[in-house]
């Protein structure tokens, strides 16, 4: 029976030897690898230690459809709980809670994110917009016309969700093809089987 052959190049050194050679010379190993001395170590600066927020209240300040909105909230909350409960902005719908269902999708730089699984902490000083921001006054935007136009919606609770899905594509690809606009979609759940119309309603934007 042929056994593997060791490729030529493989390093010798087993990790054992070289965890030996590491304490023999007296160091540390880092987490990048290397051998610091221990002197070296004791000379680094020490790092600054972050403030800890929380648990109580803390300021956060977001920028919702071009609005800046300042409010207290738990570092735990995230920017579904901020929109819809201490916002009142039920525009953007919860459904698993979870990052599976994309219900929850807002615009963040123009990034679809799902905002169950996003802190509002953390998306201070970006630009997010939601199903409300949408509209120009009474000028719906081209997709929500669409998803009337096609009869893309049943109960509405995917809506807001998918349009903002695609509008994340199609403000980067204006004449985005069917396959990109059904990947725009395809994290997004629809159980009431209104996909067809949804999927009619991104092509008919995406062909002006
Ligand atoms: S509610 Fe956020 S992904 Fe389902
Ligand atoms: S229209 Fe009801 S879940 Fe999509």
């Amino acid at each position: 029976m042929s056994k593997t052959k060791k490729p030529k190049d493989t390093p010798s050194v087993s990790r054992r030897n070289f965890l030996k050679a590491a304490s023999m010379a007296g160091g540390a190993i880092s987490a990048a690898g290397l051998i610091v001395a221990p002197r070296d170590r004791a000379k680094a600066a020490p790092r600054p230690i972050p403030t800890p927020l929380g648990p109580g209240p803390v300021e956060v300040t977001l920028d919702i459809n071009g609005q800046k909105h300042v409010l207290r909230v738990e570092p735990n909350v995230t920017l579904l709980e901020a929109l819809r409960e201490h916002l009142g902005m039920t525009g953007t719908k919860r459904i698993c809670d979870h990052g599976e269902c994309s219900a929850c999708t807002v615009l963040i730089d123009g990034r679809a994110t799902c905002s169950c699984m996003t802190l509002a902490l953390d998306v201070q000083g970006k630009k997010i917009t939601t199903i409300e921001g949408l509209a120009q006054g009474k000028t719906l935007d081209p997709l929500q016309k669409a998803f009337i136009d096609h009869d893309a919606f049943q109960c509405g609770f995917c809506t807001p969700g998918m349009i903002l899905s695609l509008k994340a594509t199609l403000n980067k690809h204006p004449h985005a093809t069917p396959e990109q606009i059904k990947a725009a979609v395809a994290g997004n759940y629809c159980r009431c089987g209104a996909l067809p119309n949804i999927l009619k309603a991104g092509n008919a934007v995406a062909k002006g």
